[in-house]
C-alpha cells in the first residue's frame, strides 16, 4: 500500500487545475442506461470511483470506452445483457445504487444489491426506494438485493416528497421520471450543482425537466431518450480542497476552473477567517497574506449551505486559527474520524456527537496518521502542509477515489509532498 509523505513548508504559489466533478460523473454515467443511443462525457475525472462505475456498467453489458487519457468516456447501452447489479461491485461504492432508477425506467425491472453502510455513517437507501414506489414500482428486499418491478406499461408519474434532502435519491428519482408515463414532481429535491448538471445532460438527451436547481423539480415523462455529449461540471469539492492549501500554508494560488457560485457559503467562511478569494477570468485566486487565520463556526447543510464534503478540510485550517471554532456536522452521523488523527498532530479538538470544538493552536507537528475516508485523508495532507516536520499518511487508497494527481497538483504550487510504497 502507498503512503503520502508531506513536509511542512512555506507559502505556496502558482496554479492548480481543477477536474470534473466525481459526484456529477457518478450520476451522469448511469444516465447512459436510459437510452439506446451513445452518451459521451467530457472533462471526466480520472479516479478509482469512476473505474468502479465503469466496471458496473460493463457488467450490465454497456460499452464504456475511456478516451483521451480517461478524460472522455464514450458509453453505449444499446445492447445491455443484464439488469442485475451484483454485490461484488456494488459493495465497493454506494453510488452503484444510481443504476436502479435508469434500469427500472427503461426495462421495467431491475435487481440491485443493497450497498450497506460505510465509514461515515449508516447511509440507507430508503428514500430512493420510496421515490420508485411513488412511481408505481413494487419493491422487495430479498437475499441482500432490491428487486424492483414497474407496473405493466412502465413507471407512472407521481408526487415524490422527500422528508429531507438527499442528493442520491433526487438523482435516482430524476433519472427514472424521465421515462415514466405522465408528470412527476420531486418536492424537497436536492439543489446541488451536480443535480443541475445531471438535469442539463438529460435535457440534451430529450428529457422534459423544469425547476432543476430549486427544491421542486417537475419532469414530464417521454417515450424514449436519445444520445448526447456533455461536459462534466467542475468539482466544487476538489476546488474547495485546493483553495484551503494557500489558506493553510500562506501564499497565493489560482484554482483553474472554479467559480464562487459553486461554493458561496464556503467562500463566506474563508472571508470571515481572513482569506481573500477573488474571481479571475480563469478561476478563483486565493491568498493569505497576514498571520494566523481567525476562528469561524461552521454548520454543514445541503447546497447552498456549507458542504459536508469540505468539513474535514476546513477543520484542518481551523486547527491553527486564532480562537475557538465550533463545527457542526448535520449530514452524516460519523464524519469526524479525522479529528483523532489531527489530534495526533497536536490539534486541540473535542468531539461530542455531531459537534467538534476546535481550539486553535500555534502550530501542528508532523506525525504518522491514517486516512479513514476520502475527505478525511485529504484533510490530513492539508494539515501536513503546514505542520512542522514530516507527516506520513497511510491508507491513501481512499484518496484515489476522489483526487486525481494530488501529489503533482500540490508539487506544482511548491508543496513538499511525495508518494512512496509503504515500508
Ligand atoms: N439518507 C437516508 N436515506 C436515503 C438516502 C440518504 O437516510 O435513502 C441520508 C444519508 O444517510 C445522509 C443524508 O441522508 O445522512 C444525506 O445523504 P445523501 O443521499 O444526500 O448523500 P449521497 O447521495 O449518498 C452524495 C455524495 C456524498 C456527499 C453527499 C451529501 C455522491 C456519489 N456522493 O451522497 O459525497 O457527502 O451527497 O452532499 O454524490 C464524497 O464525495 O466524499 C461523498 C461522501
Amino acid at each position: 500500500m502507498d503512503q503520502i509523505i508531506v513536509t511542512g513548508n512555506g507559502p505556496l504559489s502558482g496554479q492548480i487545475p481543477i477536474a470534473g466533478a466525481k459526484n456529477a460523473c457518478l450520476t451522469l454515467m448511469p444516465a447512459t442506461l436510459l437510452s439506446e443511443e451513445p452518451l459521451t462525457l467530457t472533462n471526466a475525472p480520472r479516479l478509482s470511483d469512476i473505474r468502479t462505475m465503469t466496471t458496473l456498467l460493463q457488467s450490465l453489458g454497456a460499452e464504456v470506452q475511456s478516451l483521451q487519457d480517461g478524460q472522455v468516456l464514450a458509453m453505449s447501452s444499446h445492447d445491455l445483457t443484464s439488469t442485475r447489479a451484483e454485490y461484488d461491485i456494488v459493495r465497493k461504492m454506494r453510488a452503484s445504487i444510481l443504476v436502479l432508477g435508469p434500469l427500472l425506467a427503461r426495462f421495467g425491472h431491475a435487481e440491485v444489491s443493497l450497498p450497506g453502510g460505510c465509514a461515515i455513517g449508516a447511509r440507507p437507501v430508503d428514500l430512493h426506494l420510496k421515490a420508485f414506489e411513488a412511481m408505481g414500482a413494487e419493491l422487495e428486499l430479498r437475499d441482500g438485493y432490491v428487486h424492483a418491478k414497474a407496473p405493466v406499461g412502465g413507471l407512472r408519474g407521481g408526487i415524490v416528497e422527500f422528508p429531507f434532502v438527499s442528493v442520491g435519491a433526487t438523482e435516482n428519482a430524476l433519472m427514472a421520471a424521465t421515462l415514466a408515463k405522465g408528470t412527476t414532481v420531486l418536492m424537497n429535491a436536492a439543489r446541488e450543482p451536480e443535480i443541475v448538471d445531471l438535469a442539463q445532460c438529460l435535457q440534451k438527451m430529450g428529457a422534459q425537466i423544469d425547476g432543476e436547481g430549486t427544491s421542486e423539480i417537475t419532469v414530464q415523462g417521454v417515450d424514449r431518450l436519445g444520445g448526447a455529449t456533455h461536459r462534466v461540471v467542475t468539482d466544487r469539492i476538489e476546488l474547495g480542497t485546493y483553495m484551503l492549501a494557500p489558506a493553510i500554508c500562506g501564499g497565493e494560488v489560482e484554482c483553474l476552473g472554479g467559480t464562487i457560485n459553486l461554493l458561496a457559503a464556503f467562500c463566506e467562511k474563508l472571508d470571515a477567517a481572513g482569506i481573500s478569494v477573488e474571481e479571475t477570468p480563469n478561476g478563483l485566486k486565493v491568498a493569505r497574506k497576514g498571520g494566523r487565520v481567525s476562528a469561524v463556526d461552521v454548520t454543514t447543510e445541503p447546497f447552498p449551505g456549507f458542504p459536508t464534503d469540505l468539513q474535514a478540510q476546513m477543520m484542518a485550517l481551523l486547527c491553527t486559527a486564532e480562537g475557538t471554532s465550533v463545527l457542526e456536522e448535520k449530514i452524516f452521523e460519523n464524519r469526524f474520524m479525522h479529528a483523532p488523527e489531527l489530534i495526533r498532530m497536536g490539534a486541540s479538538i473535542d468531539v461530542h456527537g455531531g459537534t467538534a470544538t476546535v481550539k486553535g493552536v500555534d502550530h501542528l507537528k508532523g506525525a504518522p496518521v491514517m486516512a479513514t475516508d476520502l475527505r478525511a485523508s485529504v484533510s490530513l495532507i492539508l494539515a501536513g502542509l503546514a505542520a512542522e516536520g514530516e507527516t506520513v499518511v497511510s491508507r491513501v487508497y481512499h484518496l484515489d477515489r476522489g483526487y486525481e494527481h494530488v501529489v503533482r497538483k500540490l508539487e506544482g504550487v511548491g508543496a513538499k509532498i511525495e508518494r512512496v510504497k509503504e515500508q
